[in-house]
């Protein structure tokens, strides 16, 4: 089995994903096959300068076939796509979702992998335009990425290293770990928490506006320099919360928070939060 990786199919092209990392392939020295379904998305393939391509004659010949599609469909789109898959290829998906459900066709002598961008970090120092510009990363603004590769050896790894670092670019790190892990990397740790505060924080700011008539720019204000202090001092100890901070976010715990919470890193919680995701009753694993 070689362990150079050159030829790559990206199915979903036309898609979110599918149109980032094509952005970053057609700048490489990869040869890349975009395939898309959708007529509207087929257009704006063809509109960046990328020739589309059917999946029956490119996946065949690919090192490495991308599934950059939503994740209910993963299923029945890997069913099509694995069987046409030469030995020793990789299939590489967005999400560990569909991964963990055990929903991908599995086919002996194919390697799976999953690779997810970590976007750009709140504590990365900044210094131009774009990459301020850029808060999702992959077109300026350095990122991780989080990615598994359970199977596979070594030599193919480092190569798929290189296809993953490549289609997030700028990337300065792959963090490899298991698909269950990345599980709870996404959703568990960055989407049921980070997210889910994120929205929770917005909808705090505007339940202050509602209630007390505080002016707006002022609630925002306050709010956006607070959350990067509370960022700071809860991940970088750059000074202590003040005693009587401590005492006000302890009241908070108590009144949002609930003591089981972390019944989230349970694997049927886990189970519960992904087969919801992908609009099943249970799980194929
Ligand atoms: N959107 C994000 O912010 C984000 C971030 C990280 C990972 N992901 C992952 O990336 C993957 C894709 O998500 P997305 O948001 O880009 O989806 P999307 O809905 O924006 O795009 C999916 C594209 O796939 C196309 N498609 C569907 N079936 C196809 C087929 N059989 N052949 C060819 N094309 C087909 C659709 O027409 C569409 O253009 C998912 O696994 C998702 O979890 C998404």
């Amino acid at each position: 089995m070689s362990a150079e990786l050159k030829t790559i199919t990206v199915i979903g092209a036309g898609g979110k994903m599918g149109m980032r990392i094509s952005a970053n392939f057609q700048k490489s020295h990869y040869q890349v096959f975009y395939c898309e379904n959708s007529p509207q998305a087929q257009q704006q393939v063809s509109a960046q300068g990328r020739e589309l391509s059917s999946a029956d004659s490119v996946v065949p010949l690919s090192d490495v076939v991308i599934l950059a599609v939503p994740d209910i469909v993963l299923g029945q789109v890997s069913e099509a796509i694995v069987p046409m898959m030469k030995p020793g290829a990789i299939l590489l998906t967005l999400d560990p979702a569909a991964a963990y459900a055990g929903l991908i066709a599995i086919k002996e002598g194919i390697e799976y992998a999953v690779a997810h961008p970590c976007h750009p970090s709140v504590f990365l120092q900044r210094y131009t335009k774009e990459e301020h510009a850029d808060a999702f990363g992959g077109v300026a603004a350095p990122q991780h990425v989080a990615a598994s590769f359970e199977h596979g050896d070594e030599k193919q790894k480092a190569a798929l290293g290189k296809v993953i670092s490549c289609m997030y670019g700028p990337v300065e790190q792959v963090h490899w770990v298991t698909v269950k892990q990345l599980a709870y990397l996404e959703p568990t740790l960055v989407e049921t928490v980070a997210c889910m505060v994120g929205a929770f924080m917005k909808e705090a700011l505007d339940e202050t506006v509602k209630h007390c008539g505080v002016p707006k720019e002022a609630a925002e204000a306050m709010l956006y320099g607070h959350i990067q202090i509370a960022l700071a001092v809860a991940f970088r100890a750059t000074n202590p919360f003040s005693d009587a901070c401590m005492i006000a976010m302890e009241y908070g715990r108590e009144k949002i928070i609930k003591p089981d919470w972390k019944v989230i890193y349970q694997q049927k919680e886990l189970d519960t939060v992904i087969a919801r995701m992908l609009k099943i009753d249970q799980l194929k694993r």
